[in-house]
């Protein structure tokens, strides 16, 4: 049952630039140690999101879904790093252990896709998201922050939404 309170919130794309636009939003305010995860199904919208976070972290590297190497590293010219995980080729944990999640997430933000796929690897603190198919354009994106960090980025990703 969804609640509306500092720990969540609830955003409707209608298109992809949309959706593209509220991951800007968020990649803006992402430091290193910061983990996002991404639940949805096929085709929801959950790379579409990522690329907008690594544009908006200043990425200058173009994303592309990570389906052979599992992990895509970016750049940015300053020595910062945003490491970007799909988790749908993972054929066991045993698997995403040896991809290290701590150390990523020492040097680096991490954003997952298929995020409950990894479930019990993951810190307990992190910004949980679900993404729903409505209607051809329409996507339900459903925040839920976990840990003060994420009430932080949450709150500032609401006022970059709707200002102060
Ligand atoms: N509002 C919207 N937001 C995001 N994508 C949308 C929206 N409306 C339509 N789309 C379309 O949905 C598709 C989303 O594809 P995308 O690769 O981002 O999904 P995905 O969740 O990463 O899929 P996969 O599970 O295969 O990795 C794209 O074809 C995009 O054009
Ligand atoms: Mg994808």
């Amino acid at each position: 049952m969804p609640v509306w309170d500092e720990h969540h919130l609830e955003f409707f794309s209608l298109s992809p630039p949309q959706t593209q636009r509220l991951g800007i939003r968020l990649g803006r305010n992402l430091q290193t140690g910061d983990l996002i995860c991404l639940q949805g199904e096929i085709g929801s919208g959950k790379t579409t999101f990522v690329r907008g976070v690594a544009s908006g972290w200043g990425s200058p590297d173009p994303v592309s879904s990570p389906t052979f190497v599992l992990v895509n590293e970016y750049r940015r010219p300053d020595g910062l790093r945003l490491y970007h995980l799909d988790a749908y080729r993972l054929a066991h944990l045993q698997e995403a252990l040896e991809l290290d999640l701590e150390a990523m997430l020492t040097t680096g933000a991490l954003i997952i896709e298929w995020a409950e796929r990894l479930t019990p690897l993951l810190p307990m603190e992190r910004l949980w998201i679900v993404i729903e198919y409505v209607d051809e354009e329409v996507r339900r994106f459903w925040f839920e922050a976990q840990g003060k960090r994420y009430d932080l980025l949450l709150q500032q990703l609401r006022t970059s939404i709707y200002g102060a």
